[in-house]
């Protein structure tokens, strides 16, 4: 059994040693590059734009799961499948059309992922759920890394797997924030599929290392 997938986010990486830790994803353990695009306007933080995207795509042999915290999301879409991801998520609460929304990320040749702030309840997806490849379940407030996890996720994460399977859907299940080894095990036992880890992977003094045991962690 090794269908868990970790997803570490670049936004805690050294940004004048991109290369480098690119290079630590590719050869890790690591299922996924989790990439934070913010705005300044849907979240109170920059983080970076296309260029950087396009330099880490080129670098990368995994997964781009790209994470937008942008409003209106729907301008973006052509360019960030030009740019290399994979999946991309936009924020429920950034979105007028949603479904619309979903089917033009498909369209562009993307899996289509949904992103819930933590007060967002899960049951707004459900006339959706059929739509979504990966429901991204803010487990802090987005806009920065390094905030502590917001316990009420784990009752979310159950909702929301009752009405996956409810809906007979394939929807992932992705944890952003405040994913550390104390509550990585106790994630997947609540349905999580998929975790993302920034600062517990690249603050740590071997963050190879520390991306194997989130990976043993959450496959055992
Ligand atoms: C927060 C971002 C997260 C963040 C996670 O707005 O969406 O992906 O990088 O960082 P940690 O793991 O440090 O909470
Ligand atoms: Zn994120």
């Amino acid at each position: 059994k090794n269908d868990k997938l970790i997803a570490p986010s670049i936004l805690a990486a050294d940004f004048a040693n991109l290369q480098r830790d690119i290079e630590m994803i590719n050869s890790s353990d690591a299922d996924w590059f989790h990439i934070d695009i913010m705005d300044g306007v849907f979240v109170p933080n920059i983080s970076f734009g296309m260029p950087v995207l396009k330099a880490i795509t080129k670098h990368t042999k995994k997964t781009i799961d790209v994470h937008l915290m942008i409003v209106d999301p729907d301008r973006f879409i052509d360019t960030f499948a030009a740019l290399g991801a994979n999946i991309l998520s936009v924020h429920y609460e950034a979105c007028t059309h949603l479904h619309r929304t979903l089917q033009a990320i498909k369209g562009a040749g993307m899996k289509a992922g949904v992103a819930i702030n933590p007060h967002t309840n899960v049951a707004l997806l459900e006339d959706v759920i059929q739509d979504i490849d990966l429901v991204c379940m803010m487990s802090v407030n987005p806009g920065f890394g390094g905030q502590s996890f917001i316990e009420n996720t784990y009752k979310k994460i159950a909702q929301l797997k009752e009405i996956i399977l409810n809906n007979n859907a394939s929807t992932l299940i992705e944890i952003d924030g405040g994913v550390t080894d104390q509550n990585a095990e106790k994630l997947v036992k609540a349905g999580a599929d998929v975790l993302v880890a920034g600062s517990f992977v690249f603050k740590s003094d071997d963050p190879k290392t520390t991306i194997k045991q989130l990976k043993e962690i959450t496959n055992k």
